[in-house]
């Protein structure tokens, strides 16, 4: 969506992109999760940090929709520790060899092309790790099985085993040692994403129980007149209402080229309280049958736990926070 038509894409601002994740995710938040990473990791990376090359030959089909990509970041041992990498890029003049192991890796499956983080010189911490371009079909690269998760079933997450990958030069994504900050600045992007995906999961849960308040009676009226559910319905509209207002500010700070650091990190963790919250009360509204399948109510709230977990947990949501707060 948000990649200029200079290279197949939409050419769509940040807000768009936002507003579409919502309506997508009240529904689908399986369908929302791919897209997130392929927009705003994997194409937004490319066209920031990559090469005119490196554009041409894989951003220009990502924009298409040809094909899709993956972001590797988390390893067994490294997942909110980002800098501890242990998938190892070694240096061997036109080309570097690969070994190690990515875990919960989105679309891994279905992605074509992976944006990998490996570590290239270990005594150089953070600043020794390198992003990587690697196609999925380079041989020894094997992923295991499906994850069988709570929530977003319908995204495919699996590891991704490297065995002496060779992957040329030129598919390092900016200077040597610019990993880390591609990683990050990156995600700083993806949590706006996110946020958008919880708030749209938020949106769709608190729908379903207005709907269902309307129709189902108790005690002689519609439970929708009764104040203990009034009240639900009160405080979940104003939840959702400060995320949408958080989430636009974000997507409005990086559309005006402003830093949304800070911003992004604030609306991925309100929306996705709000949605763990939001989605939990409206299971309580539908009683016994949002309990059961037959009622996509049970779904969202399964969906909404990931949006605390993902591009950065809740902890790490408030580590950036708290940085930016203290200098
Ligand atoms: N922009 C630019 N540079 C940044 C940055 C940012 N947002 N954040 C940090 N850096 C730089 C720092 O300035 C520092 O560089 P200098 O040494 O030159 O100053 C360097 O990166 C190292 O930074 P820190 O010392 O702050 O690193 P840290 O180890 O303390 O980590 C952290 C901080 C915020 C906890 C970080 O590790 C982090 O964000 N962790 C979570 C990772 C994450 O989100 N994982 C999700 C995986 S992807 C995913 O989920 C996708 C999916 O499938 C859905």
């Amino acid at each position: 969506m948000m990649v200029s038509p200079e290279y197949g894409g939409a050419g769509l601002d940040t807000i768009s992109y936002v507003l579409a994740m919502e309506e997508i995710s009240k529904i689908d938040a399986s369908a929302s999760v791919v897209m997130s990473v392929n927009n705003s990791l994997v194409c937004w990376g490319l066209e920031t940090f990559g090469s005119e090359e490196q554009k041409r030959k894989y951003l220009v089909p990502l924009a298409k929709g040809e094909i899709i990509g993956a972001f590797l970041l988390s390893e067994p041992e490294a997942g909110s520790d980002a800098t501890s990498q242990r998938t190892i890029g070694e240096d061997k003049g036109d080309h570097y060899l690969v070994n190690g192991t990515k875990n919960w890796i989105t679309n891994a499956n279905s992605a074509s092309v992976y944006l990998v983080m490996v570590q290239t010189h270990a005594e150089k911490g953070s600043k020794g790790i390198n992003c990587l371009i690697i196609e999925k079909d380079t041989p020894g690269i094997t992923l295991g099985a499906k994850e069988n998760k709570l929530g977003i079933r319908g995204s495919d997450t699996h590891s991704v085993m490297f065995q002496d990958v060779k992957v040329p030069k030129e598919n390092r994504i900016g200077e040597d040692g610019f990993g880390f900050k591609f990683a990050m600045k990156t995600l700083g992007g993806g949590r706006i994403g996110i946020a958008s995906q919880a708030l749209g999961i938020a949106s769709g849960a608190y729908e379903l129980a207005l709907k269902y308040s309307k129709e189902r009676k108790a005690f002689g009226k519609e439970i929708s007149q009764h104040q203990a559910i009034q009240f639900k319905l009160a405080d979940m509209a104003t939840k959702i209402e400060a995320s949408r207002l958080l989430v636009l500010k974000a997507a409005w700070e990086k559309d005006n080229h402003l830093d949304y650091t800070l911003s992004g990190s604030m609306a991925k963790v309100f929306a996705s309280e709000t949605a763990m919250w939001v989605a939990t009360e409206a299971v309580q509204v539908h009683g016994g049958y949002g309990y059961v399948k037959e009622y996509h109510v049970e779904r969202l709230m399964r969906d909404a736990k990931i949006t605390q977990i993902y591009e950065g947990t809740s902890e790490v949501q408030r580590i950036v926070i708290g940085r930016h707060i203290l200098g």
